[in-house]
């Protein structure tokens, strides 16, 4: 597995067969590399309607004539745009082609904000993503508060990588985040969703160096920096 990070919670993840995209927050995100005319994607997945992940996916999945994955409401929503979508819901698993993809819980918000700022599509219940391909399975947390559930998570699943917010105010912050890290025990953690504007402005590294205390592997990605799971 293959993993790109471009700023805020936007990953591209390529297996042997398949490119995903989650949360592809390309526009208006100042910290994206990725040229939107140049991406092709097999398949998007949306944890939840807010605009920073929501993002580009309508032109994107209008241009690739790919499918994107999401809960039940942003898919109704999506398809009201020629989108084609896979709607799923919290709990839920499916095998896709590119692997077996399972939406989890997250606590947060997930309302689609329409033209008129103050009038906002109901995005149903916002979500985690555990994915699993080729064997190793990443989770992305999505925009969440720390919850015990994810203690769950890491007795139940075999984390090789794990995403996890680390902004605080629209999230969880450092300590909470440092917290769900030593629940989850993955085999590596990646922040994300920090330093994308300055209200959620964090020391990234040295979040990671306080994991390393508690042996735990983390690493920050700067956005355009890929890793390779295998
Ligand atoms: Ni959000
Ligand atoms: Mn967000």
């Amino acid at each position: 597995m293959k993993i790109t990070y471009n700023g805020h919670s936007c990953f591209l993840i390529e297996g042997d067969k398949k490119k995903i995209i989650i949360d592809p927050f390309l526009s208006g995100n100042p910290n994206n590399v990725i040229k939107l005319e140049d991406l092709k994607v097999d398949y998007i997945v949306v944890t939840h309607g807010h605009s920073d992940h929501i993002g580009d996916t309508i032109e994107l999945a209008q241009k690739n004539n790919c499918t994107v994955i999401s809960n039940y409401e942003i898919s109704k929503f999506l398809s009201g745009f020629k989108v084609n979508v896979h709607p799923m819901h919290i709990g839920g698993g499916h095998t896709f082609e590119f692997g077996y993809l399972k939406l989890v819980p997250a606590i947060h918000g997930s309302g689609i904000e329409m033209a008129d700022e103050n009038v906002f599509f109901e995005g149903g219940h916002p979500a985690g993503i555990l994915l699993t391909i080729g064997g190793k399975v990443l989770y992305h947390a999505g925009d969440t508060s720390l919850f015990s559930d994810m203690k769950l998570f890491g007795e139940l699943y075999d984390i090789n990588v794990a995403l996890l917010p680390i902004g605080d105010n629209f999230t969880m912050g450092p300590s909470d985040a440092e917290i769900a890290a030593t629940w989850l025990k993955a085999e590596l953690t990646i922040p994300m969703h920090y330093n994308t504007f300055p209200m959620i402005e964090q020391d990234a590294e040295l979040w990671v160096k306080n994991l390393k205390k508690k042996n735990l592997e983390g690493k920050v990605m700067n956005p355009g920096d890929f890793i390779l799971i295998e």
